[in-house]
């Protein structure tokens, strides 16, 4: 049976201090919630290791937004899946469109930033999603087609099997407009399709797939009903703790 989750995604927000206090409230308000998903925030770099010092990550999972595509080395500012790791942290977001639109990334550096990623233990959160042109001129199924056959479909069973899938429609992404549920819908069930033919319908059947894109308390519960829609990834709404739980509670 595949897992629903929630996950944040700070993004370039909060300093340290900010984001321990957001971190702790965060696993506070978790202790007494009834909560039928995993959760998981994933946080600046440099808020890896003291946020794993105040949380409890059997109740919150805790993640990078990045790593580098290479392993280490003379790749100044860059940071590798291994310090990643070695923080405690278990999962890393790839893909996501804006590292894909404002820092150049391919799917081939997605490739090997992925083969990094799992080859330390960590659990990939990778992002696909189609820009407005895309959605508007009918081609955005096979844009996010792509988009996975291009940086996983070269996986093993086995490490397939440690991919979360988040469909983000770039044209939702922090504008306010979400995709409707049937809209979420349409295109969870077709990625799950699309796993099914490489790898088999067990696997699809347990890949786990998040909505993501302005995705917040009042609009989860809806998006969360669909059958193929396994929990989002949530930006905006992630930064406040009581708006966060709100969507973590939405199943
Ligand atoms: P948003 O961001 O919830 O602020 O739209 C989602 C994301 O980019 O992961």
């Amino acid at each position: 049976m595949r897992k629903n989750i929630v996950a944040g995604n700070w993004k370039m927000n909060t300093t340290v201090p900010e984001g321990v206090k957001l971190a702790k409230e965060v696993n506070e308000a978790l202790k007494d919630a009834t909560v039928k998903c995993d959760v998981v925030i994933a946080v600046p770099f440099t808020h890896l290791t003291a946020i794993d010092a105040v949380i409890d990550q059997n109740k919150l999972g805790l993640g990078a937004e990045n790593c580098a595509d290479k392993k280490s080395g003379a790749f100044t500012g860059e940071v590798s899946a291994a310090m990643v790791a070695s923080t405690g942290a278990k999962y890393v977001i790839l893909g996501h469109s804006e590292r894909r639109q404002y820092y150049g990334e391919t799917a081939e550096t997605l490739r090997e930033k992925v083969l990094l990623a799992l080859e330390n233990g960590l659990k990939v959160i990778f992002c696909v999603g189609e820009v407005l042109e895309q959605r508007e001129n009918g081609t955005y199924l096979n844009v996010v087609k792509e988009q996975i056959e291009k940086s996983l479909f070269n996986l093993s069973e086995a490490d397939f099997g440690q991919i979360v899938l988040a469909y983000e429609p770039v044209w939702a992404i922090g504008t306010g407009k979400t995709a409707t549920d049937d809209q979420a819908q349409e295109m969870h069930a077709f990625i799950r399709k699309t796993i099914a033919e490489k790898y088999g319908e067990v696997v699809a059947d347990d890949t786990t797939i998040l909505y993501g894109g302005s995705c917040k308390p009042s609009n989860a519960p809806a998006l969360f009903a669909k059958p193929d829609v396994d929990g989002g990834l949530i930006g905006g709404a992630s930064l406040d703790a009581a708006s966060f739980m709100g969507i973590v509670t939405a199943f």
